[in-house]
């Protein structure tokens, strides 16, 4: 696998990867990379497909008093795990490389990114939309692959491409998971022994809610059982919601439904969503 951090290589990397007339593949990333991040190159590894990985901790995406200086940063076992996966190139662009000197465009999806994180994290959005699109505009991808545990900002995501008629194929892969059930994610190396114990609530109380919706409990209700038993856990909560899945706003019975949730334990937000009616 080819480590390049400059754009001008970057670029002539892309066009020896496309030259035997292969697609490309992008998994972006910001990198502490796990098993959810393994299984996005693992869908992404496809014949006449050549993987593109990138890392970059996009300072942009991060609210004043958030994690971003804290961030784990693990650039040789990410490397080593991505050329063991059978990466084909990794981008890692220095920051002066991303914005450089005098950066001042700012992408901005409406609707989508307004409530649920949007309103926890202002800003958090247009920076996620705002580096996706340098990224994609530096790749090129045909296709990219984002987790679905971050799921507002895969609709995001492809509002902005649907929009913005990027032509590129935006790919949902579902959430990885612990043996207990928690949905693994860079931050939960924050949890301690003991938040790490409590942690398991957030995914057991998304599933006990789906399951009540679904078979036609009142939602209100259930989203109150939800909400108590992440309060009980020790949670501090930002929201447990019923969506659309597609809009992200007010629930359709017609259409997917998804739980939401974005919970804290002790100074570690952790995030997750499950469908309502999965397989429907
Ligand atoms: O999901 C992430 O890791 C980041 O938000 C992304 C998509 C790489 C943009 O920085």
């Amino acid at each position: 696998m080819q480590t390049i951090r400059q754009l001008d290589l970057l670029r002539s990397g892309i066009a020896d990867l496309r030259a035997g007339g292969d697609r490309i593949a992008l998994v972006p990333t910001m990198g502490a990379l796990h098993a959810g991040h393994m299984a996005l190159v693992e869908a992404a590894k496809r014949p006449g497909t050549r993987v593109v990985a990138s890392i970059f901790v996009n300072p942009r995406q991060f609210g004043p008093n958030e994690d971003l200086s804290r961030y784990p940063r693990k650039e040789t076992a990410d490397t080593r795990m991505l050329t063991e996966a059978g990466c084909d190139l990794l981008w890692l662009p220095p920051v002066e490389v991303m914005y450089p000197a005098g950066f001042a465009t700012n992408v901005s999806v409406g609707g989508v990114s307004d409530g649920l994180d949007g309103a926890s994290r202002p800003g958090h959005f247009d920076g996620v939309a705002t580096v996706v699109t340098k990224l994609f505009n530096q790749v090129r991808p045909d296709i990219a692959y984002f987790g679905e545990k971050d799921f507002q900002q895969l609709a995001v995501i492809r509002r902005m491409v649907a929009d913005l008629d990027m032509g590129i194929d935006i790919v949902g892969v579902p959430t990885q998971r612990e043996d207990d059930g928690l949905a693994l994610s860079s931050r939960n190396i924050y949890l301690d022994e003991a938040e790490r114990a409590k942690a398991v609530a957030l995914p057991r109380a998304l599933g006990v809610a789906a399951r009540a919706i679904h078979k036609g409990d009142d939602p209100e209700i259930a989203l109150v059982v939800a909400r108590d038993s992440l309060f009980a856990a020790g949670f501090t909560i930002d929201y447990v919601e019923l969506v659309d899945a597609e809009t992200l706003g007010a629930p359709d019975p017609l259409r997917a439904r998804y739980l939401v949730a974005a919970a804290r334990l002790g100074q570690t937000r952790l995030i997750d969503n499950l469908a309502v009616d999965p397989g429907e």
